[in-house]
């Protein structure tokens, strides 16, 4: 299958894909590499490892010839993409890309949805939230991508125990952990067809024979 993977920053779960892809664990190819910033550690691994890289949205300044959503659309069509990979991408998805690619688009997020999540609660933010909130296990959710910030179907979870005095950081850093070892099963799931969408709409991961 191919795969466009799409980040923000320093992009350690596309490098783990990408990994996956390389070993053969995942039976796809990272594609395309699409960036908001596009001198982010994720965009100079892309460009180091041959993957082309597309920057939208542009900068503000630079928006006039930034792609339109609708063009991105015609990008990723052109790649013939399967499966869109957000990865630390912190811009909302345009309503035109979530209606080209429906159920196939994944985000992943580093704590338990439903709760801690939404517009506004990103990176350091989200962590510093579940320390507050008292709760006693955090980890990463990967969920369809509909057309709000955090909502969309789960499609998988992973505990992680929230230590006593964690700072942010360091919860951070395990949960970020876990992040690798999900995104990597998640999309090999994806990439041999192993989802079956159950009646009610909730989506299950067969596991391998
Ligand atoms: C991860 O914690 C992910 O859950 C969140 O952004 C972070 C991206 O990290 N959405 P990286 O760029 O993959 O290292």
């Amino acid at each position: 299958k191919k795969l466009a993977v799409f980040v923000s920053g320093g992009g350690s779960n596309f490098k783990k894909i990408h990994e996956g892809c390389s070993s053969g664990l995942v039976k796809g190819d990272v594609v395309l590499l699409v960036t908001n910033k596009k001198d982010c550690g994720g965009a100079e691994f892309a460009r180091s490892n041959g993957i082309p890289v597309l920057v939208f949205p542009k900068q503000q300044r630079e928006s006039s010839d930034g792609l339109s959503p609708k063009e991105l659309v015609d990008v990723l069509n052109r790649y013939s993409v399967d499966f869109v990979l957000l990865a630390g991408y912190l811009k909302l998805i345009p309503v035109e890309l979530v209606q080209a690619f429906p159920k196939r688009i994944l985000n992943i997020h580093p704590a338990l949805l439903p709760a801690f999540g939404g517009k506004g609660l990103y990176g350091m933010r989200v962590h510093k939230a579940v320390l507050a909130s008292g709760a006693r296990y955090s980890g990463p959710t990967i969920h369809f991508v509909d057309e709000e910030y955090d909502t969309g179907r789960i499609l998988a979870q992973s505990a992680v125990r929230v230590i006593a005095n964690d700072t942010p950081e360091e919860l951070a850093q395990r949960v970020l952990h876990e992040e690798h070892k999900l995104y990597v099963e998640v999309v090999a799931a994806i990439c041999e067809e192993r989802i079956q969408w159950r009646e009610d709409g909730v989506p299950l991961i067969q596991s391998k024979e």
